[in-house]
């Protein structure tokens, strides 16, 4: 049993005096590559991280809903007939807002039975590691399997969304909760956010010899608020003087056409958006052609475009980059929504020390503070853990 999976168990057995039927678990996840295109019907490839969330749950005999986390004291407590939307929030909006999604994809929560839940996690928060997709996919695929439901994986990642749209009310795309359940260990996950077609491509990062390395600005960010709905709002618009559905319909060549119809901002979040979703596919065919070793550049291109195009950097991610780049990664780029979080870089084994300490050291001399570096490996997507 992990550590994590036991320190679960233990937090149950403390706050709620008897045992759990079992503990769930369901990862955090690093973008790869593909960062605003979900939303836009476009294409991201993602992979599960060996970071998770954890829940511990076991049925009642009552309706009764109670909820406890590692993070706080509270319990949370209410009766299942009436979650909805409108009576949750903070923490417990997450895996709340679940239960009531349940419902909403088909669950008949009338026949339901209540439960005692306990959440512990290692996934950093407002890291942009998918933190909230973890806890979400995390609680639906324990809940899918104590009440019986037999959702398939496309629709627990559709629940985690429901809840992250509604109940948390961040206007996020499919991304975050596709990866957490449909992760692979040493593989990433090639979504097209518009068929919700998954393809499972192995990434090799160990065999090249190359390890993925994660640097938390501790800059932190929320997507219910702010420039993420700002950015949508733009492609939406994009879209709409464009005459196509969603900017999944334009491409590279389309780009001339954009710079006469749109305003100069708008066409630079478009302009984004375009190229990323190509930069999605070279990915994808470069690593399947020629290895990981040859997708640094197709990475690096990707921040640029966040920088420049769609806006959404901060100087401690463009720190981050440029500095890891300076001492030899092979491609770096900030991962996730954006506005804070994280970036990551793909850096060889052997020189892993040496990025590390130009990073820490460039943040240093920046007056930043001081950011968090682990490696991440490409895990297995969300399951029952014990
Ligand atoms: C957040 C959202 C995702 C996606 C990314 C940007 O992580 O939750 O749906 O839009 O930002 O690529």
């Amino acid at each position: 049993m992990s550590q994590l999976s036991t320190r679960a168990l233990a937090g149950f057995e403390e706050r709620f005096r008897r045992e759990p039927l079992g503990v769930w678990r369901a990862p955090g996840r690093v973008n790869l590559i593909g960062e605003h295109t979900d939303y836009n019907d476009g294409f991201v490839f993602p992979f599960a991280i060996d970071r998770s969330t954890v829940v511990a749950l076991a049925p009642r005999e009552d309706r009764t809903i109670q909820i406890t986390t590692s993070y706080s004291e509270d319990i949370v407590r209410i009766a299942l007939e009436n979650v909805s939307p409108d009576a949750i929030s903070g923490w417990s909006a997450y895996p709340l807002g679940v239960v009531w999604a349940l419902g909403e994809f088909g669950a008949d929560l009338s026949a339901a039975s209540g439960f005692d839940a306990h959440i512990d996690s290692d996934v950093p928060v407002g890291a942009g590691l998918s933190s909230s997709a973890a806890i979400e996919c995390a609680v639906a695929v324990a809940l899918n399997e104590v009440w019986g439901l037999g959702f398939d994986d496309e629709t627990l990642a559709r629940v985690g969304q429901l809840a992250e749209n509604k109940a948390v009310g961040a206007p996020t795309g499919i991304m975050d909760q596709s990866a957490s359940v449909l992760g692979h260990k040493d593989a990433a996950v090639f979504l097209d956010c518009r068929s919700l077609r998954a393809e499972v491509i192995p990434l090799g990062f160990e065999a090249a010899g190359l390890v993925l390395l994660v640097i938390n600005t501790l800059v932190s960010h929320a997507h219910a608020t702010g420039g993420y709905v700002d950015r949508r709002a733009s492609c939406e618009r994009g879209a709409q003087e464009m005459g196509v559905p969603s900017l999944r319909d334009l491409e590279v060549d389309d780009l001339p056409r954009a710079s006469e119809v749109l305003d100069p901002e708008t066409f630079k979040r478009v302009r984004h958006v375009i190229t990323e979703n190509q930069r999605v596919l070279d990915t994808v065919r470069t690593l399947r052609l020629e290895g990981p070793e040859a997708i640094g550049g197709l990475l690096t291109a990707s921040h640029a475009s966040m920088r420049d195009d769609f806006e959404i950097s901060v100087p401690e991610l463009d720190v981050a980059v440029q500095s890891a780049l300076y001492a030899g990664a092979i491609g770096a780029r900030m991962t996730g929504g954006g506005f804070g979080g994280a970036a990551i870089a793909l850096v060889r084994t052997a020189e892993l020390r040496a990025v590390s300490e130009a990073v820490l050291a460039a943040f240093a001399s920046h007056g930043f503070e001081r950011p968090d570096l682990f490696t991440v490996t490409a895990a297995d997507g969300a399951s029952r853990a014990d």
